[in-house]
């Protein structure tokens, strides 16, 4: 591609390799540079009174201010799925339902799959505008795609990352093609290279940050993981797993949902590679990989809106009608893609136990649309479902009632919202999930004077947010404990039930969607901006990047080193040249895609004449 080479090129004659560092001594005020390694931090300080949201715009001005009066982080954001941005769509997964608002507010652009396969040819990127954001939905090659869809991601990956190694299946050919769908999306992303940082959604693009980084693309780049992440043991059964996890290591920021996951991809560095994080900082010749925690919210504002708007006729009839299914009756929703995650099957055994124990007790909404319906193992799937439920109807009901009532049917989030409140239960029992939104969105839609309970899996992340005061937590492979979950959240008394709600709702306030985000936007942003524009000039570098500081400091301690020796002590100082010389080329390496960030720079701190200061003597930084 011609583009990306022209690109290549300039920025690589803009900097050449070392001369003598005899002649670079005088130039780099050291003092001065360690000072400012020192007073960084401090300059990021949080006001002590600060709330979060305060703090985050505090932080973002503050940096500005003090450097460059830069505008907000321009985002590509990269998923594989995007959002229909149509309210009267349902969503599919928790990941677009996530990033819808996020673009739509603040002008990232959104770089995603189309439903449409292409022949492999590379277009300008599809820009089309979306609130204060843009999407692009590329039409990823025909060739590769059932390979990198069903295949690598849903066949292989997904199961391992939830721990079900039965249902891992997959070929070499798929991997390839998984790689190469990346690499196709890393080329399409070189178009919006210029932007200020890149943010990498799931796990269909693991391996997108070192793709974007092989096209010279040196922007700052965060991933976020919407799925767990496994033990040890089980991240080993995917193929080409070093690969895979080398290549997570070339983002700045890795962000996991819950504390469970983010410990087993440390204990995994150190299982796969003998690799230590030190403070959730891994260390690797290719620079620093944060890791954190940022477990996904909702918009409750948002959702108490839905219950007040009116939904489309349609969607309205086709809600009333299912709820005159139960009218007068106790029933428990449950909302879940159909997928071999979300343990539907043995809910639907845990209400056969119920029913034995307590006939004609209490029934069952159970929302289930297809997903993935060309992967095998979904197909298999969907049978087991339909073949439980129509065996606990026929057993347990009758003529005038219905135990299980079951749909394919996507509803929008209105009409969910309608139906959460509804439902006197909410029955969240993945075997495991990455966040799991119902459990929030079923507690966000109920009646603060008469809530209904939320019965929930140990193994979904939102347990990790959620104890067991607030939800009833239960092992969803054990059906017997989700029949007697079930029947306690029947009979509970108001009181406890309000006190569980509030807790829970206090929980989900204080963290939203827009929380989230934030705070995942600020981690990244600070891989963005570390020396300040003026400092940068004294050394000729553009902006940089948080992973390179321990190179800076590696090379000004060979420098001092070289310093200090004598002269006439030849072989000890020949010994220091070639030491500095190391450092410095790891030091200059990393920044030669840098150097067109000078050209954005306030006319009062850009560069006289368009080329970088030069201090006297100083190399071609
Ligand atoms: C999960 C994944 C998302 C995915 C969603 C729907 O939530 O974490 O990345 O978009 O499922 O799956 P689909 O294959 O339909 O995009």
């Amino acid at each position: 591609m011609v583009r990306i080479h022209d690109a290549l090129d300039t920025a690589t004659s803009a900097s050449d390799s070392a001369s003598d560092p005899a002649q670079r001594d005088e130039a780099i005020d050291e003092a001065a540079f360690d000072q400012h390694l020192d007073e960084i931090p401090q300059e990021l300080n949080e006001p002590a009174d600060a709330g979060p949201s305060e703090r985050a715009v505090s932080v973002d001005v503050d940096r500005r201010d003090a450097v460059n009066q830069q505008p907000d982080l321009k985002l590509v954001v990269i998923s594989n799925r995007v959002a229909p941005f149509d309210p009267n769509k349902p969503q599919t997964g928790g990941l677009a339902a996530a990033l819808e608002p996020v673009v739509q507010r603040s002008g990232a652009v959104w770089i995603g799959s189309s439903e449409n396969r292409g022949d492999g040819s590379e277009h300008p990127l599809p820009l089309v505008k979306t609130g204060a954001g843009e999407v692009a939905r590329l039409e990823l090659p025909a060739k590769d795609y059932p390979g990198y869809y069903r295949g690598f991601s849903n066949s292989t990956l997904w199961p391992a990352l939830h721990s079900l190694p039965d249902q891992m299946s997959g070929s070499e050919e798929d991997y390839q093609s998984y790689r190469n769908i990346n690499d196709f999306i890393a080329r399409a992303a070189f178009d919006v290279r210029d932007r200020d940082a890149f943010w990498v959604h799931d796990y269909h693009l693991l391996p997108l940050g070192a793709a974007l980084h092989d096209l010279g693309i040196e922007r700052p780049t965060g991933f976020f993981l919407h799925t767990p992440w496994p033990a040890p043991d089980m991240i080993e059964r995917v193929p080409n797993h070093r690969e895979l996890m080398k290549s997570m290591l070339e983002y700045d920021l890795l962000g996991f949902q819950t504390n469970r996951d983010l410990n087993n991809f440390v204990a995994g560095l150190r299982a796969v590679f003998g690799l230590e994080s030190k403070d959730d900082v891994v260390t690797t010749e290719r620079g620093q990989t944060r890791l954190q925690k940022f477990p996904i919210g909702i918009d409750p504002k948002q959702f108490a809106e839905y219950l007040a708007a009116d939904l489309a006729p349609a969607e309205h009839e086709k809600v009333s009608s299912l709820l005159r299914n139960f009218e007068g009756a106790k029933f428990a929703i449950g909302v879940d893609r159909l997928d071999y995650t979300k343990g539907i099957d043995k809910r639907v055994e845990g209400f056969n136990q119920l029913l034995r124990n307590e006939p004609h007790s209490i029934s069952l909404l159970q929302i289930a649309p297809s997903s993935r319906a060309d992967v095998e193992e979904y197909q298999k799937y969907k049978d087991v479902v339909e073949n439980a439920i129509n065996r606990v109807n026929n057993k347990h009901g009758t003529d005038e009632w219905r135990p299980i009532h079951y749909t394919n049917d996507s509803f929008s989030q209105a009409a969910l919202a309608r139906l959460y409140r509804a439902a006197k239960i909410g029955v969240v029992t993945p075997l495991r999930d990455g966040m799991n939104l119902v459990a929030k969105e079923y507690v966000a839609a109920q009646d603060p004077q008469d809530p209904g309970v939320l019965v929930l899996s140990k193994f979904a992340g939102a347990a990790e947010d959620f104890n067991e005061n607030e939800a009833l937590l239960v092992d969803p492979n054990h059906p017997e404990e989700i029949a007697a979950a079930i029947s306690k959240a029947a009979n509970m008394p108001l009181e406890e039930r309000v006190a569980r709600w509030r807790s829970m709702m206090d929980k989900i306030e204080s963290f939203t969607i827009h929380d989230w985000s934030a705070d995942n936007i600020r981690e990244l942003d600070k891989s963005r901006l570390i020396i300040p524009a003026d400092e940068c000039l004294r050394f000729g570098l553009g902006w940089t990047n948080e992973a390179q500081m321990p190179l800076y400091r590696r090379h000004a301690e060979a420098l001092a080193a070289y310093n200090d020796i004598d002269p006439a002590d030849t072989a000890l100082k020949e010994a220091a040249f070639e030491d500095e010389k190391r450092a410095y080329e790891a030091l200059q390496a990393p920044l030669i895609h840098t150097q067109d960030r000078l050209w954005d720079l306030p006319a009062d701190t850009a560069p006289i004449g368009g080329r970088p200061e030069q201090d006297p003597g100083a190399a071609e930084y």
